[in-house]
């Protein structure tokens, strides 16, 4: 990679209205993490330096999201839309410190790869002074159209200000670009607002540019990296690309996924080689799988770490602070919330642990609930280790059953349970000697009358 300094600017004032939302187009997400995030992501991989984020008015909401992103960046109000240009021209400050390299980026075009971004580094080390990242589409439809002759780029020409043959053309702007930092400034200043929308456009940089002997090149990406989100319908395309790119680096990086197309990831998903996945699987943010775990089918985690050779699920749910211990099982229809289950434990029927710690090698039997919650607080649950807790106990939180204790089936534990003692909290069971019988015979008499 260049050594070159590089800012990169995000042009993320669009409101978005086809969305039909409330939220602004750009904090909509795909895989958990709104897309303004996702292209800040990419810059980030790609080396920037510097970000300048430009936003609409009054979105503190972007800004902030921006922000967890990329902590260092600036951010810009766009108090007018008065085009793609003028929105760049919002970051002058950022502008005036000298740079290398500037880029701009759509904040509503998330799935351009940091190895796209680094081929428009390239060519601006080599000398150039306008990159436009630029792509053969299927449909250009609505695109900018890049205007070659003999091999130079001559103009970008908007949709609306193109005559009939050079709507013909199918090699489109991307709309990201990249410029020389020394000449962006005089490049933008010199844009007028003399076309069909009436717009200050950042395509004109390229007409603009080679009128003052500067040049102007093109570097070719892939349409589907270019996939802007608009609508509803290519948000769902985008993810749809996301989850592929996930899913396709997760196997080569060594992980079993059983149905492929049946596993979502979050943006941060972490996996080791060596995991199994099996179908159906859902990963929400902060998730972190250690070498040779096995998540079993139908499962939902989400803020959870699994050590390495833990099983989980099938139809488990791991909740923000599950944390699973070495080869600890975790099994059906269990849910774990902000709970430490430590190295060999396990729960592997229908229980809720909650706020608690299970000591490694404890066994928690079928049905065995935490009460950790009595509508104002939440309280902890310490389970020892190689503590053995019957099937539907309940343990009443504030609790602590110490290491290589039992407690009975059906127990309501409400207070400590000693360390190698046996806690019965159940009422006592009382046996009546042919008293079914007795019933039997008496119902069947009244029924007869
Ligand atoms: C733009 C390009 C076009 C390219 C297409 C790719 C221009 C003039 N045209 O067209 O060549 O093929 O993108 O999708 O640049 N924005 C602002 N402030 C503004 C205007 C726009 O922040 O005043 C932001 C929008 O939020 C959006 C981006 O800039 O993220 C592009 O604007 P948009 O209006 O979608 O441009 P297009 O007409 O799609
Ligand atoms: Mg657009």
């Amino acid at each position: 990679m260049t050594d070159r300094s590089c800012l990169m600017i995000v042009l993320a004032a669009g409101e978005g209205t086809r969305m039909k939302s409330a939220l602004p187009k750009v904090l909509h997400e795909i895989a958990g993490r709104p897309i303004v995030q996702h292209v800040l992501a990419g810059a980030t991989a790609a080396g920037a330096d510097r970000f300048a984020v430009v936003v609409g008015p009054g979105r503190e909401d972007v800004a902030k999201a921006a922000l967890v992103q990329a902590p260092g960046a600036s951010v810009f109000v766009q108090s007018e839309r008065l085009g793609t240009a003028h929105a760049v021209l919002m970051a002058r400050e950022a502008l005036l410190e000298p740079v290398d390299d500037v880029i701009v980026l759509y904040g509503d075009t998330p799935l351009v790869t940091p190895a796209t971004l680094a081929r428009v580094r390239a060519e601006l080390d080599k000398g150039g002074h306008v990159v436009v990242l630029g792509f053969e589409a299927a449909n250009p439809m609505g695109y900018g159209r890049l205007l070659i002759q003999d091999g130079k780029l001559l103009a970008i020409r908007e949709e609306r200000d193109a005559t009939e043959s050079e709507r013909k053309v199918t090699l489109c702007n991307s709309g990201i670009m990249g410029f020389s930092g020394e000449h962006i400034l005089g490049i933008l200043d010199a844009i007028d607002n003399r076309n069909a929308k009436g717009e200050f456009y950042l395509t004109d940089a390229v007409e603009v540019a080679r009128a003052k002997g500067l040049n102007a090149t093109v570097v070719e990406g892939t349409e589907e990296e270019f996939l802007g989100v608009n609508d509803r319908r290519q948000l769902a395309t985008c993810e749809a690309v996301f989850q592929s790119r996930r899913r396709n680096q997760a196997m080569l990086e060594g992980v079993t996924l059983q149905a492929p197309e049946t596993v979502f990831f979050a943006a941060d998903t972490q996996l080791s080689a060596d995991v199994i996945i099996e179908p159906n699987v859902v990963f929400g943010p902060g998730v972190v799988v250690e070498r040779g775990a096995r998540i079993k089918a139908f499962s939902h985690l989400e803020g959870a770490h699994v050590r390495e050779g833990a099983i989980v699920g099938p139809y488990a749910r791991l909740r923000p602070g599950a944390d699973i211990g070495r080869s600890a099982h975790i099994g059906n229809f269990v849910e774990i919330k902000n709970a430490t289950i430590e190295d060999g434990a396990k729960a592997n029927h229908l229980s809720y642990i909650g706020d608690a710690r299970v000591g490694a090698k404890a066994n928690i039997g079928a049905g065995t609930i935490t009460c950790n919650y009595d509508g104002f607080g939440k309280y902890h649950t310490d389970i020892g280790a190689n503590a053995f807790i019957g099937s539907n106990s309940s343990l009443v939180a504030p609790v602590k059953i110490a290491d290589g204790a039992y407690v009975g089936s059906g127990s309501v534990i409400t207070s400590d349970v000693p360390a190698d003692s046996l806690a019965v909290g159940r009422g006592r069971q009382a046996n009546k000697d042919g008293w079914a019988a007795a019933f039997r015979q008496r119902m069947q008499a009244l029924k007869k009358r």
